[in-house]
Order: C-alpha cells, then structure tokens, then sequence
C-alpha cells in the first residue's frame, strides 16, 4: 500500500523540483494535457519535448495520443553484466534505439563488481537518493526473470518492478529487514483499485528462499493476458486471474506495455511518511559497518531473461507500440506499428524547443549532488 507514495515520492522529489523551476511549472495531469508546444508528459509530470517523449511518456497526458514517441517492441532476450556497455549511463543521450542499448540508467550509480562478467550492482548512497535501470524496449505482456541479491539493511528497498507509461505495475519488492521473505503487489493506472483485499502480499517462510542477500535467487513475473503469477526459483507462490480484477465492469488489470525496472532506494528517511518508513523497516543507519566499509548499500544482479507474450503476432518490420483510443472502457487498445522509436539526432541535441536547457539544468542538480558525494 506503500508503493503509491514511493511513486510519486521517488524521482519526483529530486528530478521535478529542479524541473518545475525550469519550466515555470508545466505539470501534466489527467485533466491539464501539455501543449503543442512542449507536448509531452514525462513520467514525472511534465510537459516537453526530446527526451520527455521517450521511455515513461505518459500518452494519455501528452497533447495527443501519439505525441510520446513509439515504444521499443518485445524481444525475447537473456541479459547479462559482462560490462556497462548496453546501458546508457546519461538518459540526456538516449535517442530511443533500443537496439543499441538495452538499460537506461535513470538516476544514482552502477557499478560492474566483477570483470570477468558477472554482476551488476545497483548503489545506494546517502546522497544519490537511490538508482534505477529500466529496459529500453517495453513487454506487452511476458515473463521476466531477474537473478538477484537484494540489500539487508532496515529502509532499503530493493525492486524489481514492470511499470508501463501509464503506470500500470506490477512488483516484487524487498524491505531489507526482511531477507527471507519478498512482497508482490500490482496497480492499475497508477492507483490502487477497489479490491475486497489488499493488493500487496508478502511471501516468506519457504524452504528455498535461503538470505536474499547472501544468496541468488530467480524472482519472476510471468505476466499473461489472463493471469498474473510470482514465482521464485520456478516455484509460483501468487497468482491473480484478470478476470478476479474487474471492478464495477472495468478491466483494473495491468494490459499496457511496461519497461522493466531494477532498483534500490531510501525509505527510511525522514522525508518518506511514517507508514513507509516503517514498512521499509525503519530509519536506514547510514553507519553500517557495511555502509561505511564499501561507501554504499547496494543490490546485486547477475542476470534477467524476458519471453515475450504478446497478444497477438507482431507484423513484419514491427518495431514498437502505440497508444490506439479505448478511453470509454478505461482500457487503451495497444497496436504494433513500424514507426521508429529513435529521435530523429541523438537525444536532448534534436530537441528544437528549448527543453534542452531544462534537462540540462534538472540534470546538473542531481549530478552535482552526486559529484560531491564522489568527491
Ligand atoms: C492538474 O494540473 C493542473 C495544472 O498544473 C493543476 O491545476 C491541477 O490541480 C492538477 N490536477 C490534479 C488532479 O492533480
Ligand atoms: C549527462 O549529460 C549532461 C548534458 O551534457 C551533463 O550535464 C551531465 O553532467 C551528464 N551526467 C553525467 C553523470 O555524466
Ligand atoms: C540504432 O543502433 C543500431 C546499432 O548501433 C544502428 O545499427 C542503427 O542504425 C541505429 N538506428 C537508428 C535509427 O539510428
Ligand atoms: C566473475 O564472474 C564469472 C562469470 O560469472 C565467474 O565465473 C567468476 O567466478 C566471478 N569471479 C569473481 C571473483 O566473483
Ligand atoms: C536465462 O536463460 C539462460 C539460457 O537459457 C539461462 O542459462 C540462465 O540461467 C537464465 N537466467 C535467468 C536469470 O533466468
Ligand atoms: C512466517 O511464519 C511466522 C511464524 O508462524 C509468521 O509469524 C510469519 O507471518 C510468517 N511469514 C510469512 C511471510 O508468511
Ligand atoms: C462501484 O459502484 C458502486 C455502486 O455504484 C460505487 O459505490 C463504487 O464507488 C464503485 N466503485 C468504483 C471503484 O468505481
Ligand atoms: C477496449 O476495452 C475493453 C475493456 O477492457 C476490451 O475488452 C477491448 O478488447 C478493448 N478494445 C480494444 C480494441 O482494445
Ligand atoms: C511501415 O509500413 C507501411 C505499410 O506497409 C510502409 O508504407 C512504410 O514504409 C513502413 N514504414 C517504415 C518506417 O518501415
């Protein structure tokens, strides 16, 4: 019940202030759409141009339906962390080829702890406000496996998450008090549907979910059109049938297209509410003997494979998806389409009206912060 506030307390918090500033406040909502002008709604409430159209665009918020540029299509893929060299490691350059990269590191730091080809880990630190990866290409619907060892310390949150641009969820995630147990949880558009029970469930006293933090396990989502089943180490342990969440006749099943997200984050600090800093475990103590020994708390990930679902078969030349309206039944239609998810020049540099400067200046604020805590 916590993930709600985390959603629009988590980048928002340090990327939108800056942000609002720059843009003499151009937020976006259901109600208030962007303008021609700067016609598309990050995924943290804002209207612009360039990257702004790019993974986390909100369609039903941007001026028009098609203003975000197309999602990258499914691909069946088995992602590994050999190096950082299929992660774009400053979101200011992505263009949206999602064949040339398969991450996008969002926000904090990632470190590559084993050269010879192993993990990936996601840092915390007290400054960074946390780090997120999220897949460049989109799933309509699939299975995603993610190999992982989570933090063990009270108020880290480690997360393995799909998230669509309109913020249909679906989650495992980890309050480092609690290394024999995950939580799943699931939302629809961003809110928590009217439900005769609670959506997150925490599962735990399983004989093969050994310390998450000192051993690898496999955490899946396998997202169906019809069904929605966890699994750990390939043992289903929840599972939600689309036909139990429909409300008052409306569908309050996730059906949109989702980026895949990995990350660590602070919820035990003082500017979380009390409710999630509790669920998180409590307040972090930031003189952890681990914390103060490798200068971070961090996550770990060895590997993520993703099966695509699709609903239907992708045309030839498919290469992404779009928005089509359905907005009577609260349920987008989805189409594939050819159209090119890539800007037409790399990033922030092909954007013509002037939000370069914005994300530029959102940008320097938080790397900044991140400067002095390297320095
Ligand atoms: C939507 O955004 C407008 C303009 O910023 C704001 O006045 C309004 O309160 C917002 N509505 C909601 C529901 O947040
Ligand atoms: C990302 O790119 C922007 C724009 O060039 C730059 O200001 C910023 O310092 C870069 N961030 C990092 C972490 O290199
Ligand atoms: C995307 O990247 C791939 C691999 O680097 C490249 O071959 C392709 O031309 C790029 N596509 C566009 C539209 O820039
Ligand atoms: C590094 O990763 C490789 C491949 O996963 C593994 O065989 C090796 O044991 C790892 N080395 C260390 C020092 O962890
Ligand atoms: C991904 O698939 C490969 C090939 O089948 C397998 O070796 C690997 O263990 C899988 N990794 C995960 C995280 O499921
Ligand atoms: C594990 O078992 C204990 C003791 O019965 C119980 O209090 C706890 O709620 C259980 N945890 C989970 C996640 O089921
Ligand atoms: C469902 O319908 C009932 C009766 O009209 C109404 O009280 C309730 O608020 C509705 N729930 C939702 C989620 O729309
Ligand atoms: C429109 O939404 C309804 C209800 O969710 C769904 O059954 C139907 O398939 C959707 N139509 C299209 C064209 O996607
Ligand atoms: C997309 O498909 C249409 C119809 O087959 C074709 O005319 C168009 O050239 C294609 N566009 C791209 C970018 O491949």
């Amino acid at each position: 019940m916590f993930k709600h506030i985390q959603l629009l307390g988590f980048l928002s918090l340090a990327l939108g202030a800056s942000l609002v500033s720059a843009q003499g406040g151009q937020a976006c909502n259901a109600t208030t759409l962007c303008g021609a002008s700067a016609p598309c709604c990050s995924e943290y409430g804002f209207c612009g141009s360039g990257s702004f159209c790019l993974g986390g665009c909100n369609p039903l918020y941007s001026h028009a339906l098609d203003s975000c540029k197309p999602e990258p299509v499914c691909q069946d893929s088995v992602h590994t962390f050999p190096d950082l060299s299929r992660i774009v490691m400053n979101t200011t350059y992505y263009d949206g080829n999602a064949t040339e990269h398969d991450w996008t590191l969002d926000k904090g730091q990632i470190i590559n702890t084993n050269s010879s080809g192993g993990e990936l880990a996601l840092l915390l630190t007290e400054t960074n406000g946390g780090t997120r990866i999220s897949s460049t290409r989109y799933l309509h619907y699939g299975t995603v496996t993610a190999r992982m060892k989570t933090g063990r310390w009270g108020g880290v949150v480690t997360a393995f998450i799909t998230m669509s641009d309109i913020k249909d969820e679906i989650d495992w995630e980890f309050p480092g008090d609690a290394t024999t147990e995950g939580q799943t949880n699931w939302f629809w558009q961003g809110v928590i549907p009217e439900w005769p029970t609670t959506h997150g469930t925490t599962v735990g006293n399983l004989s093969y979910l050994t310390d998450t933090f000192q051993n690898y396990h496999d955490f899946t989502i396998d997202w169906q059109p019809d069904t929605l089943t966890w699994l750990i180490d390939g043992n289903i342990v929840r599972q939600l049938k689309a036909s139990d969440a429909v409300v008052n006749g409306t569908s309050n099943y996730p059906s949109t297209p989702s980026r895949i997200q990995l990350s660590i984050w602070p919820a035990g600090i003082a500017s979380e509410p009390a409710g999630t800093v509790s669920w998180a475990g409590g307040m972090i103590n930031w003189a952890d003997p681990d914390y103060t020994a490798a200068g971070h708390f961090y996550a770990l990930v060895q590997g993520i494979n993703v099966t695509c679902h699709d609903p239907a078969t992708a045309p030839v030349g498919a290469t992404s998806y779009v928005y089509g309206t359905n907005q009577s039944a609260f349920t987008p239609s989805i189409a594939f389409s050819n159209a090119s998810t890539v800007s037409a020049a790399r990033g922030l540099l092909a954007d013509a009206t002037g939000s370069f400067g914005v994300w530029t200046v959102a940008c320097a604020v938080v790397f900044s912060l991140v400067g002095a805590m390297l320095a």
